[in-house]
């Protein structure tokens, strides 16, 4: 992809920052729960993107977040609105993924533009963005909720095509989403796959051109050397 690219667009859940992290600080209270209740909370709200999307009555990411939480909460039998109001405070300002500073700093000298386009609301990725440090890093940070659509319709990556100024084909799009992959590649921007839980590629219409483990060869993808 060297040399042809211009920008590298992130998903921000996942992706940069880690959803798990959330009931991984709050690990003691939630004690042989954490890992099911963690699992659920993220898969529900995925789902509830995907259903609401279908059903056309949108709701932003936040609240989303919340449903899916108290789904997972009450599947567990664990209904504590102090534990709840603890994790959700976390999930504001979640932990990146280790190499996610050094990747977007390496990409930027190698002159790409850098953002992230996420179903999440505005407001709770500006919390994630700052309180990662990540602010001075990212050239675009771009929210659904501007169209009240969530991914994978085509017209939220058109978000990012538009803001960047840039033809799809020279936007790289890097998720750890298999779905959002399979999503960002039919609409036509160049996919490069973080398959940081190892799972087995989707059979969707269309795929991601490159997969990676982790956002450390990033750079070495996508700039020139
Ligand atoms: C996002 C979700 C899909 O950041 O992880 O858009």
């Amino acid at each position: 992809m060297r040399g042809y690219i211009r920008a590298a667009v992130f998903d921000a859940y996942g992706t940069l920052f880690d959803v798990h992290s959330a009931a991984a600080q709050h690990a003691e209270e939630l004690g042989p729960d954490r890992e099911r209740i963690s699992q659920l909370w993220r898969q529900k709200q995925l789902e509830y993107t995907w259903l609401r999307s279908l059903m056309q009555r949108y709701s932003n990411f936040w609240n989303v977040t919340e449903e899916a939480l108290d789904y997972a909460l009450a599947a567990a039998g664990r209904e504590d609105p102090s534990l709840r109001s603890k994790l959700l405070d976390v999930y504001r300002r979640l932990e990146t993924y280790p190499e996610v500073k050094g990747t977007l700093q390496a990409l930027r000298d190698g002159g790409l533009h850098t953002a992230i386009l996420s179903n999440g609301s505005p407001s709770m990725l500006d919390d994630a963005v700052r309180s990662a440090g990540l602010d001075g890093l990212l050239d675009e940070v771009l929210s659904v909720d501007d169209i009240g659509l969530f991914k994978p319709d085509p017209n939220v990556y058109l978000l990012a095509e538009e803001a960047l100024d840039l033809p799809r084909e020279r936007i790289a799009f890097m998720t750890s989403n298999a779905w959002d992959a399979a999503g960002a590649a039919a609409y036509g921007f160049r996919v490069v796959w973080i398959n940081r839980f190892e799972q087995p590629p989707e059979n969707l219409p269309a795929g991601p051109e490159v997969e990676l483990s982790s956002l450390s060869e990033l750079p070495a993808v996508l700039t020139r050397p």
